[in-house]
């Protein structure tokens, strides 16, 4: 199993390191244009290996994509990250060709490349990516939902002043600070639904904290967070790699579901070794499908600044 993973950065750098943590990965190769940024990373977590105890090998580039050859997943982390105060849309402009030409670029290469896109605005992102590829929709995968349903988790366990192992939730619709919806109707504690313990002030008060959640820490870094979005690729990763047919909320092309087409969203999806194996349709309630339908048309928004 090959993963490339473009973009050295803390973001690309973090879900390399996770992966090989995870030890389910042959090769990891870490693309950057920087020159000997991408080497300077690899031998760097290489040099980490004996001590965490992995046996993946990862290996740092500049910018020549015949090495990513042969690659059964590759990860866009590429472009610029949100500065404090930015919101992930304004990223468009510089973001969209980056994502455009590295797309390309991995498919000349990896013909049968898996694509998760991470670089934002993601959900944006991904459709550009349907549009220029014509990949097959279950081989493009955008990475949000993840790593929104564990900033969700961390905020519903710290509410319930419970482990975090103790609570269950998922956020679907667009990866911005408007657009995610996160289904507090939903979430549970062992089995139980939260709003058995929680009042729905403190509910919505951690719907809120979840969809700020990445501005909260750009706030406090400077730039955007890297820790929690390199785990969840490396989940997405793994669950591709390994078979699992483990559900995630992912950015994926909707045609008709949900009451959407044309666009790509955070939706419950299946994965395993084909990428998205199937689109999971679950019943929202009324207040939910409003927030998805609004969701929907703030990504829409984003669309249509894409030259295609
Ligand atoms: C975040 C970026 C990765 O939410 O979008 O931290």
């Amino acid at each position: 199993m090959k993963v490339t993973v473009v973009g050295a950065g803390a973001v690309g750098a973090s879900c390399a390191e996770y992966i090989a943590i995870k030890n389910f990965a042959s090769e990891v190769v870490i693309l950057d244009i920087k020159e000997g940024f991408a080497e300077g990373k690899a031998m760097d977590l290489m040099q980490t290996a004996s001590l965490n105890g992995f046996d993946t090998k990862i290996t740092g580039i500049t910018n020549d994509y015949s090495k990513t050859a042969g690659s059964d997943i590759a990860v866009i982390t590429s472009g610029i990250p949100r500065k404090p105060g930015m919101t992930r849309e304004e990223l468009i402009g510089i973001n969209a060709g980056i994502v455009k030409t590295v797309s390309a670029n991995l498919l000349e290469h990896s013909p049968n490349v898996t694509l998760i896109v991470v670089s934002n605005p993601m959900d944006t992102m991904t459709y550009l990516v349907h549009k220029t590829t014509g990949l097959p929709k279950n081989r493009i995968i955008g990475m949000g939902g993840a790593l929104d349903s564990a900033r969700f988790k961390y905020r519903l366990a710290e509410a319930l002043e419970a482990p975090i192992s103790d609570v269950d939730g998922m956020v679907i619709g667009g990866h911005s600070d408007t657009g995610m919806v996160p289904l507090t109707a939903h979430a549970t504690r062992n089995s139980i639904k939260v709003s058995e313990f929680l009042s729905e002030e403190r509910l919505s008060q951690v719907a809120e904290d979840t969809k700020v959640g990445g501005a909260t820490l750009t706030k406090l870094l400077g730039t955007s967070a890297w820790y929690a979005p390199g785990a969840a690729v490396s989940s997405l990763v793994h669950a591709i790699a390994c078979d699992q047919q483990k559900m995630f909320p992912c950015s994926v092309l909707l045609e008709g579901e949900y009451g959407l087409n044309d666009i790509c969203i955070g939706v419950p999806v299946i994965l395993g070794k084909n990428g998205i194996e199937k689109i999971v349709n679950i019943e929202l309630t009324e207040d939910e499908k409003n927030k998805m339908q609004q969701s929907a048309e703030g990504v829409r928004k984003t669309n249509a600044l894409l030259e295609l």
